[in-house]
């Protein structure tokens, strides 16, 4: 049976949730901002954000892409289930995803983004997971780095289980 370690608990994931909030509603305060989350990793991360920002104007949609099987080890293939569907031509994207881990997911979408002619993207991640990075991506908005190991919760699965629970533990096989 895995284990579950404690990583991060409800009430810490909170306070990274909010403080990540202050500093986008001040880099983006006078901007036309469109946050847009990778599902199904970032659906409560993205719930929890928004409900964080001060700012007059926001618009938020939803791609969903897939890149893991239901393993713990990426394909390293990418496959777009469903693009975006507001306009972003001229405005300023948010990517709100879980987890980055090599990156390859990140730069996919970021790339693809591009292609419509938005006037910046830039990434925020609840987890950073540095150490297997394949590509060079840098995300501005961090809640918490991690350096190694496979993490469940707060939206994360292993296997489509795990997504539910508040806290983010490390499961270890
Ligand atoms: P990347 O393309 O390798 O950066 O992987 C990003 C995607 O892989 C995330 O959106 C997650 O869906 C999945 N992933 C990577 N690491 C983990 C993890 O530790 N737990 C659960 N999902 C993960
Ligand atoms: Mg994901």
């Amino acid at each position: 049976m895995p284990d579950l370690i404690p990583v991060l608990d409800k009430e810490t994931i909170a306070q990274k949730v909010d403080h990540i909030a202050r500093q986008i509603s001040s880099d983006y305060k006078d901007a036309d901002l469109v946050l847009i989350a990778v599902l199904k990793g970032a659906f409560i991360f993205m719930a929890d954000l928004v409900r964080c920002l001060d700012l007059k104007k926001l618009t938020i949609d939803f791609v969903r892409l897939e890149s893991y099987g239901d393993g713990a080890d990426s394909s390293g293939r990418i496959r777009m289930v469903k693009d975006v569907e507001v306009d972003i031509r001229n405005k300023d994207v948010l990517i709100v995803e879980d987890i980055l881990d090599t990156g390859l997911t990140i730069d996919y979408l970021k790339k693809h983004l591009e292609r419509s002619q938005p006037r910046s993207v830039k990434i925020c991640v609840m987890i950073d997971k540095f150490e297997r990075r394949k590509v060079d991506v840098q995300a501005q908005y961090v809640g918490h780095k991690v350096t190694e190991g496979f993490l469940v919760g707060y939206g994360l699965d292993y296997a489509e289980a795990y997504r539910h629970l508040p806290g983010i533990f490390h499961l270890t096989f």
